[in-house]
């Protein structure tokens, strides 16, 4: 069994076309010689002193389990060899060459760019198992100057084994820039010898909310950690050795709650104690009269105060950063600082009229730019998260843009150069999958849609264009406590976001990546690295079927293995199957012998057992629909490699209006059309995951949602239920009223005196029943109320609500 697994393995591993290099991120130019050269323990590489022939004869010494032997430059004696050439000058100090002939590989680039140059032939070497590389010449350089992924620590601390191993990752992906998030609200991570109290004190806190911010009560742990000059002096010179950059971030002036915590005098009102925004507070932190390092998350009113200490604490600390990183950057934060500190402060008012400043956001960018002065005096520049475009940018600043695009287009409009980091397809603490399971932030970012951004925006001209400098990952840990949740949120993503920074875009598509990025998965996998397998997921379509009264399923899978398939079963004892025109019962044994179907000539095949069917996704055009007609649930998972993937299920909930004809009066938002448009709302499935499932219609800024169901013919009725989701910090609101109309003709409809009550009142989704004296009718028309308003104080407040609803029900 093991021996077969392994098969299967070096057969998916192998590259089913012998002369396509499976290279991530895609390298510029390859052509494809004649011949192969041959790749085993006999090998000889050439030293010609640089560093990475000693890492080459580590991971060859490794693979054949031998000494490999290392020569002079120029004496191979005839044997196959690995050579370097530090003659090839590029354009770029990051293009290189590797020349692969019969005999020898010759990698060619400059002393920084051979590094990538290794990177290349060691996916290569992973790629032909048997040793056997066809010739070749590779030539290749970046399309961006910064390619970069960031990590926040101050959210949760991370040990320097896995800085490492992230480092290690980056370098495998031609990534150069490592962004390290060092302070933040939730604790100070780096030693500073003037002031040891930032990390005794500000480096841990009393304890951390528990899941999903508001939380649910609070791990009462201590908890924190930092790193020691030594621990950052090793980290940065670990990363040097494989091209990589370590930025520091330190924080400035919001998010600063870890360094107030440990010297109070730089708020503006040092003898306040630090405001708890919810009752999840730790045992110990409960009664504090002073200041403390925060244990949930989100955006905290106490900043630095703009005096002489804070500038001289600044300034010293940055003394002892800049002497520990030696980058031409770094990055000063600047992002969410509120204001309101500053408004009641008598000392920032007049602060603000002694320096001719107009407001609080004048005071916000008169901080930067002095920070920035100081910098630069010392020869090094700021990066700034977009709101340092308030109050007027800073002379030499580079705009790290996150709130969408706008603000880096506006940087780069004023000459500025520009690091992308929008939200929307660089932020990796969003869910990878509708329904994910673990505690994510929020949002929904697929690999396909990282993989299509474009770091230029449109409206730039090639002038401007020429101030991006390229994009970045962004990993903030609220909900990554360790280093297998971090890598869970990073891949597969990161890997497609290095092709969209290194790789030219001419020829570049997803269908293309697509095979290479499933193989760089599986070889993570394989060694070691939890990747997300969202991108698997099985998708189903829930469609109606007419006259049978019941919903159909289509399976769907991105596997495309001989050995991959997907197990459907359906919890009561009959399992009807379609397909085409024919339906039919399962188990039928007596059809079935061999426990194989095939029906409707070649187009699909099953083979069942008593309540299974697997379904070889990849051999049959038609997928089979699988028939839904009664309450019950629905199980599926994937095979995968002789492996199951997670199990998922559905539940269907049958009553009178399900799988019948509906109507809307009116369609909802495009933005929230769901997936089957007014049918998914007589389904049969009701949403349990909330707001990402595509099971919801999403009725826009005070639209209403009604809808007509034909329920097929007279009934009695004397209950209706709305599902709906209630999520006010999202400018979703529960209606204000529901109402129900009946009829028997489809014409004339009657108001029944009925009154709706909320079912669930506290979750975020909620049942609206409606209840009334029976009556028999065909036709029901039910009226959901936008809640209208939303009321002063809440978020979107002045706007009109948004009106959720996902399922429908009659009894
Ligand atoms: C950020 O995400 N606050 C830069």
């Amino acid at each position: 069994m093991k021996y077969i697994t392994l098969i299967l393995l070096i057969t998916l591993l192998s590259n089913s076309n012998a002369q396509q290099f499976n290279i991530i991120p895609k390298p510029t130019e390859v052509s494809y010689g004649k011949g192969n050269f041959i790749l085993d323990k006999n090998i000889v590489v050439l030293n010609d002193g640089e560093v990475i022939i000693k890492e080459l004869r580590e991971f060859l010494s490794l693979k054949f389990n031998t000494r490999i032997t290392i020569s002079t430059m120029g004496k191979h004696k005839g044997k196959n060899h690995i050579t370097n050439d530090l003659d090839y000058q590029n354009d770029s100090t990051e293009g290189y060459k590797i020349i692969i002939k019969p005999k020898e590989i010759k990698l060619v680039g400059s002393k920084k760019s051979l590094k990538y140059a290794y990177q290349t032939l060691l996916q290569i070497i992973e790629q032909y198992t048997d040793g056997k590389i066809p010739c070749a010449t590779i030539t290749d350089q970046p399309r961006f100057a910064y390619r970069g992924m960031h990590l926040d620590v101050g959210r949760h601390f991370q040990p320097i084994s896995f800085i490492k191993k992230y480092i290690d990752y980056l370098a495998r992906y031609k990534y150069n820039t490592f962004h390290w998030h060092l302070t933040e609200d939730q604790g100070w991570r780096i030693e500073i010898k003037k002031y040891p109290k930032l990390t005794s004190v500000g480096g841990f806190r009393n304890g951390t909310i528990n899941g999903r911010y508001p939380g649910t009560g609070n791990t009462n742990e201590k908890y924190g950690g930092f790193y020691t000059q030594n621990e950052i002096k090793e980290i940065v010179q670990y990363a040097v050795d494989r091209n990589i950059t370590v930025i520091p971030e330190i924080e400035l002036p919001g998010h600063s709650s870890a360094a107030i915590a440990a010297y109070p005098e730089l708020s503006c009102f040092p003898t306040e104690p630090t405001k708890i925004p919810n009752e999840h507070v730790s045992t110990a932190s409960k009664n504090n009269t002073g200041k403390l390092v925060q244990e949930t998350w989100g955006v905290f009113e106490d900043v630095f105060c703009p005096t002489d200490y804070t500038f001289n604490f600044l300034q010293d600390v940055l003394d002892e950063v800049m002497q520990l990183f030696p980058s031409k950057y770094i990055h000063i934060g600047g992002d969410e600082c509120p204001k309101e500190s500053w408004k009641r402060s008598a000392f920032c008012q007049q602060f603000i009229k002694d320096n001719n400043l107009k407001d609080e956001h004048g005071l916000q960018s008169y901080f930067i730019q002095r920070i920035e002065k100081y910098l630069n005096g010392k020869g090094r520049n700021i990066i700034g998260w977009d709101e340092i475009l308030e109050g007027g940018l800073a002379p030499n600043a580079t705009v790290m843009s996150w709130r969408g695009e706008a603000g880096g287009i506006e940087a780069a409009k004023q000459n500025h150069t520009v690091i992308m980091t929008p939200g929307s397809h660089c932020y990796f603490d969003h869910s990878q999958s509708r329904d994910e399971d673990s505690v994510t932030i929020g949002g929904y970012t697929t690999v396909e849609k990282v993989y299509s951004y474009n770091p230029v925006p449109a409206v730039l001209n090639a002038a401007q264009a020429k101030y991006v400098l390229g994009a970045q990952g962004n990993v903030w840990t609220e909900y990554m406590s360790n280093p297998r949740k971090i890598e869970y949120q990073i891949f597969p993503r990161m890997i497609a976001l290095a092709e969209v920074l290194w790789s030219d875009t001419v020829g570049r598509k997803w269908e293309e990546f697509e095979p290479r990025l499933v193989r760089e998965m599986d070889i993570l996998t394989k060694n070691g690295t939890v990747v997300s397998r969202a991108y698997y997921k099985p998708t189903v379509e829930i469609i109606k079927v007419d006259t049978l009264g019941a919903v159909a399923l289509y399976f769907n899978s991105k596997l495309k293995c001989e050995y991959c398939s997907i197990y459907v079963t359906q919890e009561i004892d009959s399992f009807r199957i379609r397909c085409g025109t024919t339906t039919m019962q399962i188990p039928e044994k007596e059809k079935d012998p061999i426990g194989q179907y095939h029906v409707f000539k070649d187009t699909l095949v099953y083979r069942c057992d008593t309540s299974n069917i697997i379904y070889r996704s990849n051999r049959y055009a038609t997928p089979p629909q699988v028939l839904v007609n009664e309450t019950s649930t629905i199980r599926y998972k994937q095979a995968y490699h002789h492996s199951f993937d997670q199990e998922y299920k559905i539940n269907f909930s049958f009553n009178k209006a399900t799988a019948q004809k509906i109507t809307l009066a009116k369609p909802p938002s495009n933005r929230y059309a769901g997936n089957g448009g007014a049918f998914g709302l007589v389904n049969g499935v009701k949403s349990e995951k909330g707001i990402n499932s595509t099971e919801w219609l999403g009725f826009g800024e005070g639209q209403d949602c009604e809808a007509t169901i034909d329920l097929g013919n007279t009934q009695e009725i004397n209950k209706t239920n709305v599902h709906v989701i209630d999520q006010q910090g999202s400018w979703i609101y529960a209606p204000s009223q529901v109402d129900v109309y009946t009829s028997n003709d489809g014409i004339n409809f009657n108001l029944l005196n009925n009154t709706s009550k909320i079912i669930d009142e506290k979750l975020l989704m909620k049942n609206i029943e409606n209840s009334f004296e029976k009556i028999s009718c065909r036709f029901v028309r039910i009226h959901v109320k936008n809640f209208g308003d939303i009321p002063s104080g809440k978020q979107g407040a002045g706007h009109k609500a948004w009106l959720f609803v996902d399922e429908i029900g009659v009894e």
